[in-house]
């Protein structure tokens, strides 16, 4: 009876627990939209970018290629998907204003645009009311989540306390047949916590919870993801990348022809800092630190940030030249980083996860002509489905390891 009644106790309070924890993982549309689009769109209204209500409709409900547009709308576009072309008819109906990348989940975009599927307009009273005066106010969802994990936590406090209290009057109703006082209470509750049953559920518990931090501690040992240092100078992508569209390739020359994609010679900053004494941000302050490079010939100490273990070769060419990819599946939206980081794992994992999924267009180049032959005629008889890098090899420890 009291392993019973204790069991069915902890279950549900574990159950409890589990649940809480899967809520905490449901996104929030609204605060998602807000912290990485409202800044271009709004869901009424068109702004920088269209108006997003309708959106399901002119995307035949094809809730993929909505993802896929959200998180890289230029790879889209040339992707040759099936709304690819709507989407170049959209962008120059938008004077070739690019969509950045958004470095979001597939989940956290559905978010938004079940958010955007619901969103009702404010009614007549609030919609008068002058829109300047909502930019400034702080987002409420803020207040709403702190609100809703108080309030949460007070419910499984009282919840337990409830709980403590109903085992522990029953248990001394039971064993000291309805005595019920100090003693015979703090008696009994010792006799809870010294129950096996009892420890043996929270030891667990406490080893899975030790066990599952110290596994996702392990794997991301070695691993500099999101690695930001500072640098010499101020130095933004999001100015001259992002607002300036400067190309990539017009700073990191070495992309398309070698191993390395190279960091820009101080001579490379001077073909425009030359002139552009001024920043909007610094004033001459960070300028003045290119011209002191020039003038003493001494290059600028920019600090490495990604950095693979020697005992792999990787080359920019083979995969910006010859795969066609574009910076931003390995390097994030690097046009929207104020200072640099590093965006992905550079785990062996990772490379070899893209190799098994990407599929590769053997007939855009001839570097492999021989192999690619007689992978054409597998393909034709469907011996194989489709040919991704691994087909090619890109799987063999050689390709990657000196
Ligand atoms: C810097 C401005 C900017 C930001 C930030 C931005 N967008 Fe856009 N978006 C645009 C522009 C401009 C277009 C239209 C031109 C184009 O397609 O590139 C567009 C187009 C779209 C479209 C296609 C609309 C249609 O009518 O078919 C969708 C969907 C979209 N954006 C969703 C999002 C979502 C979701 C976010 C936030 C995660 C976001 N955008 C953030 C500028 C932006
Ligand atoms: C005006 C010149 C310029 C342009 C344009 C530019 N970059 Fe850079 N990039 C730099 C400089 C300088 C650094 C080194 C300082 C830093 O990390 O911010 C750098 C660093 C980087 C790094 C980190 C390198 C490391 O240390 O591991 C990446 C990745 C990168 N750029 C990608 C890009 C991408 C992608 C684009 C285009 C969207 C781009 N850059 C456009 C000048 C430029
Ligand atoms: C193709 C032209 C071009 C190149 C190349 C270039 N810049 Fe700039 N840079 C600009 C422009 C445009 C501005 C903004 C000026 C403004 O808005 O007043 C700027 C601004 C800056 C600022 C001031 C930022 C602020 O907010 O005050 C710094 C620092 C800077 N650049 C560093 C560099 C460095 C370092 C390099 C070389 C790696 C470089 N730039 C290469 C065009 C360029
Ligand atoms: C397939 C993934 C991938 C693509 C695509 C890619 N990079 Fe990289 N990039 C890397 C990796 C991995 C490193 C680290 C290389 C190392 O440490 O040897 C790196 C390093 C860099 C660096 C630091 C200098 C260097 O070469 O070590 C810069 C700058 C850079 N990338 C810019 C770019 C630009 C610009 C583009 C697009 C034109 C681009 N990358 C495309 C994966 C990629
Ligand atoms: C976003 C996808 C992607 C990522 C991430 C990626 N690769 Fe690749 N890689 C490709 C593609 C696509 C090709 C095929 C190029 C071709 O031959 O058309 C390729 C080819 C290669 C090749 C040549 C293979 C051959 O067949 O000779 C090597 C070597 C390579 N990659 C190493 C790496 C390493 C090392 C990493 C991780 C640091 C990495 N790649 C990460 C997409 C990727
Ligand atoms: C697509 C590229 C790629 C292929 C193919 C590949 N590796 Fe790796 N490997 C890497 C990268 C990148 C690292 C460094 C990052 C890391 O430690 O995960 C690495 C790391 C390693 C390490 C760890 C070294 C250390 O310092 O911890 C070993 C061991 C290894 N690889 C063995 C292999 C073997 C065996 C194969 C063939 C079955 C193979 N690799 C195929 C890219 C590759």
């Amino acid at each position: 009876m009291l392993k019973r009644i204790l069991f069915a106790i902890i279950t549900g309070v574990l159950l409890f627990l589990v649940f809480l924890g899967g809520a905490a993982y449901c996104q929030d549309g609204e605060a998602l939209f807000k912290a990485n689009c409202a800044s271009c769109h709004k869901v009424d209204k068109k702004m920088t970018g269209p108006a997003l209500k309708g959106v399901h409709d002119r995307w035949d409900n094809q809730i993929e290629e909505m993802i896929a547009f959200v998180k890289n709308s230029q790879a889209y576009m040339k992707a040759g998907r099936p709304k690819s072309d709507y989407a170049k008819k959209l962008y120059a109906e938008y004077n070739n204003t690019l969509m950045p990348a958004q470095a979001l989940k597939d989940e956290e975009i559905k978010a938004i645009f079940d958010y955007i599927l619901a969103y009702k307009a404010p009614d007549a009273a609030t919609a008068g009311a002058p829109a300047a005066a909502d930019e400034k106010k702080v987002d409420p969802s803020v207040y709403y989540s702190i609100l809703t994990l108080v309030v949460v936590l007070l419910v499984v406090c009282i919840l337990l306390a409830i709980v403590v209290g109903i085992v522990v009057t029953a248990l001394v109703a039971k064993e000291k047949r309805g005595v019920l006082n100090w003693e015979t209470f703090t008696a009994s509750a010792r006799g809870i916590f010294r129950n096996k049953f009892v420890l043996t559920v929270v030891g667990l518990v406490v080893i899975l919870g030790v066990l599952n931090s110290t596994i996702d501690f392990a794997a991301n040992i070695n691993f500099n993801q999101n690695y930001q240092p500072v640098q010499p100078i101020a130095f933004s992508h999001k100015l001259h990348a992002g607002q300036y569209q400067i190309d990539c390739k017009y700073c990191h020359i070495g992309v398309e022809k070698g191993k390395s994609a190279t960091i820009p010679s101080t001579n490379i900053c001077m073909n425009c800092h030359n002139a552009i004494e001024e920043g909007p941000k610094y004033g001459r302050t960070e300028i003045a630190k290119i011209y002191e490079s020039y003038q003493n010939n001494k290059p600028i100490e920019w600090v490495k940030i990604h950095n693979l273990p020697d005992l792999v070769y990787f080359s920019h060419a083979q995969h910006v030249k010859v795969a066609g990819l574009e910076c931003q599946e390995c390097h994030g939206p690097v046009e929207q980083m104020e200072e640099v980081y590093q965006y992905a794992k550079l785990s062996m994992g990772w490379c070899v996860d893209c190799h098994r999924k990407k599929e590769v267009d053997i007939n855009k180049d001839d570097y492999y002509r021989s192999i690619h032959a007689q992978l054409r005629e597998d393909l034709k008889q469907g011996k194989i489905k489709k040919i991704t890098v691994e087909t090619l090899g890109g799987l063999e420890c050689a390709r990657c390891h000196y």
